[in-house]
């Protein structure tokens, strides 16, 4: 990146996008950053394509107004559902976290074949699995819709959350070898499951390496980033004033400020409140 600050982007259902947000900071410190939860009308994640997509296409276009200059869109499900709805919505460069994640599992795969874990609707879509195939990978997907509550209720190194991912695990790799390769990766196909990784690679069987799409999208945004730089800035024209990071939430500003600091790692300074009716 040349000249000047790029503003970037990120749009979740809600705070779990923030996994993602990470990564990329972590990549492009030098970067402005504005982040949408669209937290009143969450989870997308058992929502049908239609209502998805229409969600997604207006907090797009808010991004957009707001100056974002790519999208990144964060939300496994927004991208395994409405990434042309998005795409059609805005005059921006739009990045999803599906091809980014697909791209990462077949680099480390050697027997050709994944668990994909995701949301009801991400797996429905089958998003991950086409983008494996495309990759000459089988893939296994396994809904884990119990995941996300506990996740944001804190319960990360949490009883009933090994019991219950080890029950989600058990069933996805039940038989997953039998005749035809082992899976050797488990793609977490979901904002939230970045931080259950500790837990998820105790309990996934000892072959497998854990991928998730935040890493990856973060190479990615690096990569389209190298690939077609904003340009330079015209003569005279001010650097802006604009804060690091600046958080938009469609529902309260303090729960997302709460949560957010979860997925994080530390405080969320600022968050306004976005209404888009
Ligand atoms: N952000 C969603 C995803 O990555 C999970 C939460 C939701 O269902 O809205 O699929």
């Amino acid at each position: 990146m040349s000249g000047r600050r790029a503003t970037i982007g990120v749009f979740d259902s809600g705070v779990g996008g923030l996994t993602v947000l990470k990564e990329v900071v972590a990549r492009f410190p030098e970067a402005d950053y504005l982040y949408f939860g669209d937290t009143a009308r969450l989870p997308y994640g058992t929502k049908s394509a239609a209502t998805v997509g229409r969600y997604a296409a207006s907090s797009a276009r808010y991004l957009e107004q707001q100056g974002a200059e790519l999208l990144v869109v964060a939300c496994n499900t927004a991208s395994a559902l409405a990434l042309d709805a998005i795409r059609d919505a805005v005059n921006i460069p739009v990045l999803g976290v599906i091809e980014p994640g697909a791209e990462r599992a077949s680099a480390v795969s050697r027997t050709r074949s994944a668990v994909v874990i995701a949301t009801e609707a991400t797996v429905a879509s089958h998003a991950y699995q086409q983008a494996l195939a495309a990759r000459q990978m089988a893939a296994r997907e396994k809904a884990c819709p119990l995941l996300v509550p506990l996740i944001e209720e804190g319960w990360i190194e949490h009883p009933v959350t090994e019991q219950v991912a080890r029950i989600y695990l058990d069933e996805a790799f039940a038989g997953a070898g039998d005749g035809n390769a082992a899976p050797d990766v488990l793609l977490l196909g979901c904002t939230h499951y970045p931080l259950l990784r500790r837990l998820l690679h105790r309990l996934a069987p000892p072959q497998v390496t854990l991928v998730d799409s935040a890493e990856s999208t973060a190479a990615a945004v690096a990569q389209k980033l190298e690939l077609e730089p904003l340009p330079p800035p015209s003569p005279g024209e001010e650097r802006r004033i604009v804060p690091r990071l600046h958080c938009f939430a469609t529902d309260s500003v303090e729960k997302f400020r709460r949560l957010g600091e979860r997925f994080l790692g530390h405080e969320v300074e600022r968050v306004t409140h976005a209404d888009l009716e």
